[in-house]
């Protein structure tokens, strides 16, 4: 069952390092004071030094330990020009260029974790998610054997049983409308995402339809997709096309789709059919539902970046830290 006692032993075994892009915010001075005080974990903060110890200092975080590199002051700055002009080669980048786009926290943050200078990298407490992910897919890249970057959220509330109930639920903030291909690649992601968290995965792929009771193109990619899944993954319990009732409700399930496979009526692992349905849906969970929503957690990157909600709060940055630590 999902805990951060786990992530935190993993990484006690192994610690790493994490960039933080914005590193005179207070609220990510309070996480990272927060990350000192133990030894799992050691922050990278970008920025002007005085400007992040007098802000730390304001704010009455004890940031001593913390590595702080200034992106106007880097020694490494040259190097760092010249492998982002070879990765951008092709869209015929210039070094003057690559001057201009570095200085930027979040690209500059991003080419530190290309660099191998850190491990993994937590922005977006001022940025959008597009200019957080933009840069991971530019330098990072889709890892092999993927076509994709995506990302789902870990949404937990605790049950009666006094264990957590954990749920994965996918794209939610990437992929705007993603091909029946593309939703295969999604769920095998998020279905080992979900795992790492304690989750045995049942997969539904949702729609407004269940297993053929409504008609139109949506539903027939959720279909397609849904075979193509149970196709690849034939151990999974997988089901679909599926409304959200039959999917988590045994008795609608049981009305809906009798005899179907062990995810109806069960499932934990949601597919959505779009970034639309995605997004709203699991903020009403989040919102409605009392769940605490972890993400988004960026999926087939050959680093870990993730994204911060702008509105993010310092202990959403501390736990958000922990899991990309735990995922590099
Ligand atoms: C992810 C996102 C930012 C990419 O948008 P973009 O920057 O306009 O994308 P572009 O089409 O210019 O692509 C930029 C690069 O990323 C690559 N790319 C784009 N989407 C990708 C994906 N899903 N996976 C892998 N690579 C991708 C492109 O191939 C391109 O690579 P190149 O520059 O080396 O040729 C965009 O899909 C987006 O805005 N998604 C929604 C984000 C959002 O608002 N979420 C809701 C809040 S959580």
């Amino acid at each position: 069952m999902f805990g951060f006692g786990t992530m935190i032993e993993k990484l006690k075994k192994d610690p790493k390092s994490i960039v933080f892009t914005e590193g005179s915010d207070p609220r990510i001075l309070e996480a990272a004071s927060r990350l000192l005080a133990s030894s799992f974990l050691k922050p990278v903060l970008l920025g002007n030094p005085d400007e992040i110890e007098k802000s730390a200092e304001n704010a009455g975080y004890n940031i001593r330990g913390a590595e702080i590199i200034d992106p106007e002051n880097y020694d490494r700055f040259d190097e760092m020009v010249d492998l982002f002009c070879e990765i951008r080669k092709s869209k015929g980048m210039t070094p003057e260029e690559a001057r201009k786009i570095l200085s930027a926290g979040n690209y500059f943050g991003t080419m530190l974790v290309k660099m191998g200078v850190a491990d993994c990298l937590l922005g977006g407490a001022t940025y959008s998610t597009a200019d957080t992910v933009r840069p991971a897919l530019q330098i990072i890249k889709t890892k092999p054997g993927n076509s994709i970057v995506s990302s789902c959220f870990i949404l937990v509330r605790p049950s009666a049983t006094g264990e957590n109930e954990v749920l994965a639920m996918a794209d939610c903030a990437i992929n705007l409308y993603p091909t029946e291909d593309e939703l295969v690649e999604i769920c095998g992601e998020t279905v080992e995402c979900a795992r790492v968290f304690g989750v045995d995965p049942k997969v539904a792929f949702l729609s407004y339809s269940t297993l053929g009771s409504g008609k139109g193109d949506a539903v027939t990619k959720m279909q397609n997709a849904t075979k193509k899944a149970k196709e690849k993954y034939p151990d999974l319990p997988i089901e679909g096309e599926l409304q959200f009732d039959a999917a988590v409700s045994p008795r609608v399930a049981r009305t809906k789709c009798p005899g179907s496979s062990a995810a109806a009526g069960h499932a934990n692992t949601f597919i959505f059919p779009d970034i639309n349905a995605g997004n709203i849906g699991y903020k009403i969970a989040q919102r409605m539902g009392n769940f605490e929503a972890y993400g988004p957690i960026l999926l087939g990157l050959n680093a870990q970046i993730n994204d911060l909600s702008r509105g993010c709060n310092a202990l959403e940055v501390y736990s958000m830290s922990i899991i990309t630590a735990a995922l590099a």
